[in-house]
């Protein structure tokens, strides 16, 4: 399948959540087998030659790309979560989203000092969420070595300011 193909079986909602924004839509995406499995593949190209630990995935779209991907690179999975998810022992930080704000957090310890880590997301826009995870994960010691997303928003600068903060980024589609 072609990279065009992929890029075709996203659908764009507009003014979701709120108005003026575009809402591109993996679900579309997700339903589709070959699409889906084409998807991981392509991202498992990028990430295998990095010989990472483990993948960590942002809530609640990047859990779904990751955690395949983590089994596509026979890795496991970390889920960095939206507040008040999480039942262990954790720790957390604040960000500012395209279209408001909330807080992400992971288990403490989950992530071992060192560890090399695939960051992975659905989307990067702004770059807060990414930017945010990327921080608790340097917190815990650990080296993120890719910020790996299926879809970039190129006018809203995320990629750049994560490469402005050291973190390598990659996406398949803008
Ligand atoms: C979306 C998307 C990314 C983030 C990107 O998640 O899945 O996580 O926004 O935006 P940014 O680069 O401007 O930070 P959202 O916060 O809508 O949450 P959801 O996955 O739970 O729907
Ligand atoms: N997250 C932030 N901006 C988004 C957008 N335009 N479409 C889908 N998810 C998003």
């Amino acid at each position: 399948m072609s990279i065009d193909d992929l890029a075709a079986l996203v659908r764009t909602i507009p003014d979701f959540p709120k108005p003026g924004i575009e809402f591109r839509d993996i679900t579309t995406l997700l339903a589709d087998p070959a699409g889906f499995s084409e998807l991981i593949r392509r991202l498992a190209d990028i990430a295998r030659p990095l010989d990472a630990d483990l993948v960590a995935g942002i809530e609640a779209r990047g859990f779904i790309l990751g955690a395949a991907l983590a089994q596509a690179l026979g890795l496991g999975f970390v889920p960095i979560r939206k507040a008040g998810k999480l039942p262990g022992k954790k720790v957390g930080i604040d960000y500012v989203l395209e279209y408001g704000t909330d807080r992400l957090e992971m288990h403490e310890g989950q992530v071992k000092q060192g560890a090399r880590v695939l960051l992975v997301d659905d989307l990067i826009a702004t770059g807060g969420t990414a930017l945010a995870a990327a921080q608790l994960l340097r917190e815990q010691a650990a080296t993120v070595l890719l910020a790996l997303f299926a879809i970039d928003l190129p006018d809203l600068g995320g990629r750049s300011a994560l490469e402005a903060d050291g973190i390598a980024t990659a996406a398949l589609l803008e």
